[in-house]
């Protein structure tokens, strides 16, 4: 490790995160669209997402800078909302809706199932870092449930036999 990446403590420092040229201009105009700052939070987070791969401390604390507000106020708003990508989630990202349309149309039994197939508990990820499993609130795929996005992606009308087709068709 360089010296300068040291403190006179001699404890490490890190370098802050930046956005890229690019994004730092694709955020100057995002924050225009808003009547006030903090209102941007959400798509700048999203930028976050984008530009360093998940939402770790560092992004918190960039979005709070960007924003102008504490990094507990983001942290309250990143960890309310279950689809911001954290650096502990899995490399696929499973999103199983529980809200009520879809819970009528047998969420909870495939969540029963899934947890089953991956040998993970709601919210776990695997051990080799293949799998995040998370139950999440409505994802506006309500008329068409179960419903679940990978990454992302929705998958909707789902049967045990669908789920395991797709988990079993990711490398
Ligand atoms: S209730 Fe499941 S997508 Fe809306």
């Amino acid at each position: 490790m360089a010296d300068k990446d040291k403190s006179p403590e001699g404890t490490t420092t890190k370098e802050k995160l930046k956005f890229s040229d690019k994004t730092m201009a694709e955020f100057e105009t995002l924050v225009t669209r808003y009547p006030e700052r903090r209102a941007a939070l959400l798509p700048t987070l999203r930028l976050i997402e984008r530009e360093f791969g998940n939402i770790s401390d560092d992004g918190m604390v960039l979005a709070a800078e960007l924003i102008g507000v504490s990094p507990a106020y983001v942290m309250g708003v990143v960890t309310f909302y279950t689809h911001y990508l954290r650096p502990s989630d899995g490399k696929y990202v499973i999103e199983l809706c529980r809200t009520l349309p879809c819970a009528l149309r047998g969420a909870d039994k495939l969540a029963d199932h899934a947890c089953k197939k991956l040998g993970l508990a709601l919210g776990e990820t695997s051990e080799d870092r293949k799998f995040t499993i998370k139950s999440v609130e409505c994802i506006a795929a309500c008329g068409y449930g179960p419903a679940m996005q990978l990454n992302g992606t929705y998958h909707e009308h789902l049967t045990f036999e669908k789920f395991d087709e797709i988990v079993d068709g990711l490398e």
